[in-house]
C-alpha cells in the first residue's frame, strides 16, 4: 500500500498580491521561475523548476505542497489505489501529477516527469577553520553581503487538529517515517512528529514533512536550505536592512540539528532558512522527548511564547 516518495519539491500559497510576494520572496534568496496572470513561481539554485508558487486570491493562506513520485509506474499504482486521475500539472515545468488531499485538509500533489532547469551558480561553501583539524591554509574569508542563496526546499511542517490521523496518512500512502516525535505531558500525548523519506540505506533529510498538533489547520512554516551558516548570517543582516519582519533566530534546533533563522513573509507565513541539517536513513532510531523551549532548540533566543504555549497546551484525543 502506498509508494515511497523521494523529496518534497514545492508548498503553494494563495495571497492577494504578488508582487509583494515576489518583492520579499526576492529579498528572501528565492529567484522567479516563472510567473502568469494568476501565479508566481519561485526556484532555488538547484534544478527543480520551483519550489514556492503563490496563487493570486483574496485570502492569504497555504494550500498545500508537492511530493515526488519515484516512478511514473508508482503514480499508476497510487491512482489505481487512491482512484484518482493522473493529469497533466498545467504549470511551467510540465510533468504529471495526482491531486489528492491529506486528513489536514491540504492539498497534495503527487509529481513525476517535471522538467529539470539548468542549475544557478552560487559561491562555494566556505571552508571553516575549526581549532582542529585547520583545513583553510593562506586564504581568507571573503562571502559577499547580499541576500542568502536559496539551493533548495527542505521541508515543511503541517499544523493540524487530526494530529494522528495526518501522521499515519503521510506514513501509509508516502513511505515516510518517524526521526523523532515529541509529546506534552503524557508520552502517550504525541503532539509532534517529524518525519523523513523512507529510502532504506540512503541518506534524506531528518525531516521532509513533520507534523505539529495544533489550530488552525495550515504550515507552521516551510524551511529552505541555503549554502553555510554565513549564508544564513548575511541573509539575516539583508532581510533586516529591508525592514523585514524576524520571527525565531538564530539558533540550532535538536530535531535535526539545523542552524535556523525564521522571518515571516507579507502575509505573515513564516518562513526558515537552515544550514547543516542531520542526514538518516532507515537505521535512525526515533527518539521520543517532551516538548518544550529546551528541546526545540539548542542554543538561540528563546522562542515565541505563544508558540510554545499553543503546543505544549494542546492535547491530542483517539
Ligand atoms: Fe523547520
Amino acid at each position: 500500500m502506498g509508494i515511497t516518495i523521494q523529496d518534497i519539491v514545492y508548498v503553494r500559497y494563495q495571497a492577494p498580491d504578488l508582487d509583494i510576494m515576489q518583492s520579499f520572496l526576492e529579498d528572501f534568496g528565492l529567484k522567479l521561475s516563472a510567473r502568469t496572470e494568476r501565479a508566481l513561481y519561485m526556484r532555488g539554485t538547484s534544478s527543480t523548476p520551483h519550489i514556492h508558487i503563490t496563487e493570486l486570491g483574496t485570502k492569504p493562506t497555504a494550500l498545500g505542497l508537492g511530493l515526488l513520485a519515484p516512478s511514473y509506474a508508482a503514480l499508476e499504482d497510487l491512482a489505481s489505489e487512491t482512484g484518482a486521475k493522473i493529469e497533466e500539472t498545467g504549470e511551467p515545468g510540465g510533468g504529471v501529477c495526482i491531486r489528492l488531499t491529506d486528513p489536514a485538509g491540504m492539498r497534495v500533489e503527487v509529481l513525476f516527469g517535471q522538467d529539470k532547469l539548468q542549475e544557478l551558480t552560487h559561491r562555494a561553501a566556505l571552508t571553516m577553520n575549526p581549532a582542529m583539524p585547520r583545513a583553510r591554509f593562506g586564504d581568507v574569508q571573503r562571502p559577499m553581503a547580499g541576500p542568502s542563496h536559496v539551493v533548495r526546499l527542505g521541508h515543511t511542517v503541517i499544523h493540524t487538529p487530526h494530529f494522528r490521523e495526518t501522521m499515519d496518512y503521510y506514513q501509509k500512502m508516502f513511505g515516510m517515517r518517524p526521526s523523532d516525535t515529541y509529546y506534552a505531558g503524557q508520552k502517550e500525548n504525541m503532539i509532534g512528529a517529524f518525519l523523513h523519506c523512507g529510502l532504506d540505506k540512503t541518506y534524506t533529510d531528518h525531516h521532509t514533512i513533520a507534523i505539529l498538533a495544533g489550530e488552525p489547520t495550515g504550515f507552521d512554516h516551510c524551511a529552505f536550505e541555503v549554502v553555510d551558516f554565513d549564508d544564513l548570517m548575511l541573509g539575516n543582516q539583508y532581510l533586516l536592512e529591508k525592514n523585514h519582519s524576524h520571527s525565531w533566530g538564530v539558533g540550532r534546533h535538536v530535531a535535526g540539528s539545523q542552524i535556523f533563522d525564521y522571518w515571516r513573509d507579507p502575509f505573515d507565513n513564516k518562513i526558515e532558512h537552515w544550514t547543516d541539517g542531520d542526514l538518516v536513513n532507515d537505521d535512525y532510531e526515533p527518539v521520543h522527548t517532551e516538548v518544550g523551549p529546551s528541546t526545540l532548540a539548542q542554543w538561540g533566543p528563546p522562542l515565541e511564547f505563544e508558540s510554545f504555549a499553543k503546543l505544549s497546551r494542546f492535547s491530542y484525543e483517539d
